[in-house]
């Protein structure tokens, strides 16, 4: 008796315990967190939430807590990366490091076919929209003074500026942004941006290299690799 009335009652508690773990806040409430340990990792994970009890960005309080902004450690380069822009960007417009850019050479070699239609595909992707597919400035942004954008962006190929610019002032400009247009490092990586310095160099006025392949892009640098 005295046992039947123990399993009855547990069996209650059970089900009540069941019950308002169901209902509670509609469902949609995953209960209170009693081992924090399991459902938050402690390692440091990208876009993750950091506590900032223990970490800190501030290189001040590094000795205080652990210090991580997740940047890549300085002079470090990613496995099939090219090394970073060695310049940085000058506090006003077209002072001693855009003077500089000048000599800095494209690291990377002449593209094979492949490599120069998948330029050619992130320069539409990312440049086409204003400088235009033809590389002229008249992208449908612009669309000859129709479109939405208030200024001509420049014409890559005619420009007489332009058309002889260094590959290495494009990259600065490319990579800091030019008065009316933005920077492009955080769409395009180091590599993709000389890539796409390559295709427009190409598309200049007695550049003609590689004619670009009309075949879909071998190399999509835009996929992630494990
Ligand atoms: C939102 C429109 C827009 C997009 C997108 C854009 N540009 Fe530009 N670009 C401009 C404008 C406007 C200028 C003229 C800036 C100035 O000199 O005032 C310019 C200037 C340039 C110049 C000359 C820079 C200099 O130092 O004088 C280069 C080279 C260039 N763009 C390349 C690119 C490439 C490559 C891309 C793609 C990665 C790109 N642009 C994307 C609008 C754009």
């Amino acid at each position: 008796m005295r046992t039947t009335k123990i399993l009855s009652f547990g069996l209650m508690a059970l089900l009540a315990t069941g019950f308002t773990s169901c209902f509670r806040a509609g469902g949609h409430n995953t209960g209170t967190v009693y081992m924090p340990d399991m459902a938050y990792s402690r390692a440091v994970e990208t876009y993750a939430y950091r506590d900032s009890s223990k970490f800190t960005t501030d290189a001040n309080d590094a000795g205080f807590k652990i210090y991580y902004d997740a940047t890549p450690v300085a002079g470090t380069i990613k496995r099939g990366g090219v090394s970073v822009f060695p310049l940085t960007k000058d506090a006003g417009s077209d002072t001693a490091n855009y003077v500089a850019s000048k000599q800095v050479v494209n690291p990377l070699p002449a593209l094979n076919e492949a490599e120069m239609a998948e330029a050619k595909r992130l320069y539409n992707v990312n440049c086409g929209i204003c400088h235009g597919e033809k590389l002229d400035g008249n992208g449908p942004l612009y669309k000859g003074g129709e479109g939405p954008y208030p200024i001509a962006p420049k014409n890559l190929v005619a420009d007489p500026v332009v058309s002889k610019m260094p590959e290495g002032q494009m990259m600065y400009s490319v990579t800091y942004g030019k008065n009316l247009m933005g920077s492009y490092a955080a769409q395009l990586s180091t590599r993709q941006r000389w890539m796409v310095i390559h295709y427009v160099k190409s598309m200049q006025p007695g550049n003609q290299l590689t004619a670009p392949a009309a075949t879909a892009p071998a190399a999509d640098t835009t996929k992630k690799t494990k």
